[in-house]
């Protein structure tokens, strides 16, 4: 199978259609029939009585109680906390059915044919399994056995996270595989002259495993204290350092899912605090951890913690995951930030506190929210007006991040409360899960109910879009407030002709409008079955009357009474057509 190839957009529509979420879904949880859904206990939330329901019309799953919801990919990914590839080969095995790739069209000449990747999987297999050897049995990697034991690492610590040599001698690399491969593996460096030299000399060595347990990369440490102390693997075709996270491998092998998995900077911090019992700490490679590293975590754990520094370098990294960390906290997630005292790493804080002060560390680390909040509320006086506006104005942003969540609405409520507010703009711009609610529970009317309702129509029976086929429409009459939304939707669901709902979806997966399909999806509409072409064309029908009505009573006033300078510009508006 050739790995690398994109899996064809035509593919994975087919399989949305031949699927049926109902089967899908119910293999992996019982699910009952109620009505025209399936109903069960949501698997994403802990919860009593049923709110995840499937339909088999729409071809999606919606959960009332924590507000998840998607299609079969979907479900897949969240459920087996797979990434989109994994669930789509997945979605293929439970119809029977291989998934091909795009090979290389016109672009071939162009572009060198993609190397095989699996050759330097071996060989980094290969080379990792050298170290080992030479640390066991060389002469010089017996110092490094001499240094790991004085920092109490034991050989079966070292055994679970393959740790290695690397000789000074490094051209018996040469012996045994040719240059160009080993370059490729980011194991040898060139100079300036052309020359070869071997990346990683006289050091312990710790591979990088992906989840596959693949060897993507190493870091390299000296004996003593020369510099650099550390050295990494480059970016290579196998290796990129935004992507993996040390130790993860190693975590999950023991453990498949942890109740909360730490975060820390260095390689030894992660094989020290897994020799003096915490099995559950990874390291970001050198870098800050990124919104791709986190959401790679919480695939497997539903609580992060931040080891940082505790000092002004430190708090300033922590502050900086904020962003990251923000964006990536969806409901039943969480994070805590665990500011260790001056001069220490978790490596020397749980040598010298062991396992139990270490762990009350761990438990009294703050939790987001209120390191969040302390960072404002530390330095702004806000028994002063200009401190609860700068707390406002300050905090906003950051808040403005979070996926819509309960947990964003307790932070907003929060934020009320410091700075006295009654309310906040920003409750009004983004409506929270609540207030969704009360949108679905109430009946929807007045007209920019009517927008919605017709678009949530179209959206939940995307087949309806032929009535717009069989009409000669001139889209340019209709005028409201988010037309453009409108018919950019419509326009999509016009050119791609999904089945359904969830393969309406696909085509929004990772889109900034992905969350008004979402919300639209799962309006309650409470159109009798059967009525659904009628109700649509009359809605239709009322979105122009409308459009028109605004017009005329424009120019009525325009004749009678006159137009204020916002009333002209309306109507200049309503004109134009383009
Ligand atoms: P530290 O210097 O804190 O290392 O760097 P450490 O893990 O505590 O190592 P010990 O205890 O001295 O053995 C933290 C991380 O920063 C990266 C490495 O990933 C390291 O684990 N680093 C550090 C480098 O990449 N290069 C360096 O020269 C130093
Ligand atoms: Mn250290």
């Amino acid at each position: 199978m050739n790995v690398s190839g994109r899996i064809p957009r035509e593919f994975i529509n087919e399989l949305l259609v031949r699927v049926d979420i109902v089967d899908l879904i119910d293999s992996h949880l019982p699910l009952k029939k109620t009505g025209a859904n399936y109903v069960a206990r949501c698997p994403f939330h802990t919860e009593k009585s049923p709110s995840f329901s499937v339909s088999r019309n729409k071809q999606m799953f919606h959960c009332f109680g924590c507000g998840a919801s998607g299609n079969a990919i979907s479900f897949l990914m969240d459920f087996n906390h797979s990434d989109f590839v994994e669930a789509v080969e997945d979605l293929a095995a439970f119809v029977g059915v291989d998934v091909p790739r795009e090979t290389a069209s016109s672009s071939y000449q162009v572009e060198p044919k993609k190397q095989d990747l699996s050759q330097l999987y071996s060989v980094m297999e290969q080379v990792a399994a050298f170290y080992v050897q030479q640390l066991r049995s060389s002469v010089d990697g017996k110092k490094a056995v001499e240094y790991l034991k004085a920092r109490g690492i034991s050989g079966t610590v070292a055994n679970d996270f393959m740790l290695g040599y690397a000789p000074t001698q490094w051209k018996s690399l040469l012996e045994q595989f040719d240059a160009k491969t080993l370059m490729d593996c980011g194991l040898l460096g060139s100079n300036d002259n052309g020359e070869f030299y071997g990346r990683f000399r006289g050091r312990l060595m710790f591979p990088i495993r992906d989840r596959r347990a693949r060897i993507v990369g190493f870091g390299g440490r000296v004996l003593d204290d020369s510099l650099p102390k550390y050295l990494n693997s480059p970016e290579t075709a196998l290796f990129s350092k935004g992507k993996e996270v040390y130790g993860l491998y190693e975590l999950l092998a023991k453990n498949s899912k942890p109740a909360r998995i730490l975060i820390v900077e260095g390689y030894m911090d992660v094989i020290a605090l897994a020799q003096f019992g915490i099995p559950y700490s990874v390291a970001v490679l050198g870098t800050a951890a990124s919104r791709v590293h986190l959401d790679l975590l919480f695939r497997f754990t539903s609580e992060l913690v931040f080891c940082f520094d505790g000092d002004s370098a430190g708090q300033t990294a922590a502050w900086r995951v904020m962003e990251s960390a923000f964006a990536s906290l969806k409901d039943g997630k969480s994070c805590r930030i665990m500011l260790l005292p001056p001069q220490h790493d978790p490596d020397s804080l749980i040598r010298e506190q062991g396992l139990s002060g270490f762990t009350e560390c761990i438990e009294t680390a703050l939790p987001l929210s209120d390191y969040f909040f302390g960072h404002f509320t530390n330095v702004l006086n806000l028994s002063e007006t200009e401190g609860r506006a700068q707390l406002v104005s300050q905090a906003k942003p950051y808040l403005e991040k979070l996926p819509e969540s309960v947990f964003k609405e307790m932070m907003l409520e929060r934020l009320k409360k410091l700075s006295g507010l009654a309310t906040l703009e920003v409750l009004e711009n983004t409506p929270t899960v609540s207030q969704k609610q009360n949108q679905q529970q109430r009946p929807e009317q007045g007209r920019p109910a009517l927008q919605r309702r017709t678009l949530a129509l179209l959206i939940q029976h995307p087949e309806l879009v032929s009535i717009i086929e069989q009409r000669e429409i001139n889209w340019d009459c209709l005028k409201f407030e988010g037309v453009e939304k409108f018919t950019s939707i419509l326009q999509v669901i016009l050119h791609e002709k999904p089945a359904n709902t969830g393969a309406l979806l696909e085509y929004y997966r990772n889109h900034k409008d992905e969350p008004i399909i979402k919300r639209l999806e799962s309006l309650q509409l409470e159109i009798p079955a059967g009525n659904e072409a009628a109700e649509f064309s009359g809605a239709l029908d009322k979105l122009f009357a409308q459009s028109m009505d605004e017009r005329s009573n424009l120019l009525l006033k325009l004749k009678t009474t006159g137009l204020t300078l916002q009333e002209k510009e309306q109507l200049r508006e309503l004109f134009n057509t383009k």
